[in-house]
């Protein structure tokens, strides 16, 4: 029988005044992971959180911290996230001359290394690090904001990457506008790993179980 994707509640759409509360109910309600993005105003047209914030939510959990950093240059903070408590550091291939080196750094710093891709980038950016890489991000909306509607133009990319991956170990995730209408697409395409922040927050506290248990069921329909 086919495995339900792991679900990782990105943060951005949390109740920022009451973040470590916010982390502790929806792991309660079922997250697998949390997702963090992070961005600078810079390489994203917005400016979310970063290390310090990572830090303070550490103590709330033990589940994987998936940290999405949108952020260039990434070399110079990647010890703040990994002292902060990521356990995963994903990158921008975009945002990294020397990707390789990045993911070099990321790994001799004791964290899994993550690569994500935008909408317009091609699958042939991963072609030499298959190696250097334990997590694949496709980002399934321009990144910046949460709340918009996934790009089905992503999915011949997403089973081209499946496909790359082979029988390698390493995580397939997508990233921005999952719900549990798209969540069957996500699956088939190969995803094992799905981010959703406004499908999962909408609702309130007592709405996350359900909110991603119905990402679950629907991605096994
Ligand atoms: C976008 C972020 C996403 C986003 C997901 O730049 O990387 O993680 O917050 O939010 P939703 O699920 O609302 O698209
Ligand atoms: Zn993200």
């Amino acid at each position: 029988m086919r495995k339900a994707p792991l679900v990782a509640p990105s943060i951005l759409a949390a109740d920022f005044a009451a973040l470590g509360e916010e982390v502790r109910a929806v792991v309660a309600a079922g997250a697998d992971w949390i997702h963090l993005d992070v961005m600078d105003g810079h390489f994203v047209p917005n400016i979310s959180f970063g290390p310090a914030v990572i830090k303070a939510l550490r103590p709330h959990t033990d589940v994987c911290f998936d940290t999405h950093l949108m952020i260039e240059p990434a070399d110079p903070y990647l010890e703040a996230f990994a002292q902060a408590g990521a356990n995963v550091i994903t990158v921008h291939a975009e945002a990294c001359t020397h990707l390789d080196r990045t993911l070099q750094a990321i790994r001799a710093l004791g964290c899994k290394a993550g690569v994500s891709l935008c909408p317009s980038t091609s699958e042939e950016a991963l072609g030499y690090v298959m190696d250097r890489v334990d997590l694949i991000l496709v980002m399934t909306v321009n990144p910046g904001f949460g709340g918009q509607v996934f790009l089905e133009s992503q999915l011949p990319k997403i089973r081209k990457i499946r496909d790359m991956i082979g029988d390698r170990s390493i995580h397939l995730e997508l990233d921005g506008g999952v719900t549990a209408q798209n969540a069957k697409l996500c699956s088939d395409a190969g995803a094992d790993v799905l981010v959703a922040g406004s499908s999962v927050f909408r609702g309130g506290a007592d709405s996350y179980a359900a909110n991603i248990r119905a990402i679950k069921e629907a991605s096994l329909t």
